[in-house]
């Protein structure tokens, strides 16, 4: 787990709330959702590009290339949203020779056109854009297979719909289907997937949803049977950002499930390992220590539960 922190990380740079002040204080910062999965140990995959992956990358010693070259492990990157949080390094990837990114459709057309990062660094590194389809199972280098699953439609704040006569019409070069602004992207259930992660030989099963807008059958059907589960947790509650921001946002307004109410479908699933990830700067589960999170801590570990920390390495 390359970083744990929802878009802005630990502590957000224009916030001086109590959890960001004592991250600024104690050093127990977060960086922002990142994770990279291998099956073999050497060809590694990134999940989400995170604006904070150059540090990111430097704290890995698994992601370092062989000395002596620029030969990385790393083989590719595979997005489960189009947010800024986890797309805005793909610009740090640049230096790469060659680049493959998988993301879903609309994904891929909103960052060929409202965020137009597949272009800008075309002229850097050699990409290969893939689309994944939840159901379709991608095979990766190494033995890893990918399974995708849909977790949500909810667009980027970028690639909002406009009012209706005034959406952008695709344009072009068929390198970007399903135009994020136009009616194919409109009524999406995959612009947030998450993955099953298997080794071809199917002896180590990670769910990686770092953003579920809703419990689906789908995601019942991928915790099956896992053995480690890394979940949505970015507010505690469905009222947190409202209660500590002032504004009238819920988590599920914003297509993140709250802790609270995923908790009872872990019940459902005992058995895997399950880490909430991606957790906002008000969610008090992100402090460690906080009186919130220590009160809460019994209730996660009897669901099975915990909270991700940067900088950890599962091994199944
Ligand atoms: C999200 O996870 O919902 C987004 O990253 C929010 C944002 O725009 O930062
Ligand atoms: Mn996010
Ligand atoms: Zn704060």
């Amino acid at each position: 787990m390359l970083g744990t922190a929802a878009g802005g990380g630990l502590p957000q740079w224009n916030c001086g709330c109590d959890g960001c002040a004592t991250a600024r204080r104690t050093g127990a910062v977060r960086s922002q959702d990142c994770l990279a999965v291998s099956a073999d140990g050497a060809a590694w995959y990134l999940v989400n590009a995170s604006p904070d992956l150059r540090s990111q990358l430097l704290a890995t010693p698994e992601l370092a290339p062989a000395p002596g070259t620029r030969a990385t492990p790393l083989r590719g990157v595979l997005l489960t949203s189009g947010e800024l949080d986890h797309t805005l390094g793909l610009v740090t990837l640049r230096e790469a020779a060659e680049l493959s990114v998988h993301a879903t459709e609309p994904v891929r057309a909103a960052l060929h056109e409202a965020f137009p990062v597949g272009p800008l660094i075309a002229p850097y590194a050699k990409t290969h854009w893939h689309t994944v389809t939840p159901g379709t199972a991608v095979e990766l280098a190494g033995g890893l297979l990918a399974e995708p699953l849909a977790l949500g439609g909810k667009r980027p704040r970028y690639a909002a719909a406009g009012p209706p006569g005034e959406r952008r019409t695709a344009r072009g070069s068929g390198t970007a289907p399903g135009g994020a602004g136009t009616a194919a992207g409109a009524d999406r259930t995959d612009w947030v997937i998450g993955y099953r992660f298997s080794d071809t030989a199917g002896r180590a099963r990670a769910v990686y949803a770092p953003g579920v807008a809703a419990w689906t059958p789908a995601l019942d059907r991928a915790v099956s049977g896992a053995d480690l589960v890394i979940l949505d947790g970015t507010f505690a509650t469905d009222d947190e950002l409202a209660e500590r921001t002032g504004g009238a946002r819920t988590s599920r307004g914003m297509g993140h499930l709250a802790v609270e109410d995923s908790l009872p479908h872990l019940a459902r699933h005992p058995g895997p390992r399950y880490l909430y990830t991606h957790l906002n700067n008000t969610n008090p589960l992100a402090h460690r220590g906080s009186p919130e999170a220590v009160a809460l801590a019994p209730v996660l570990a009897a669901a099975g539960a915990g909270v991700a920390e940067d900088g950890t390495l599962v091994e199944l």
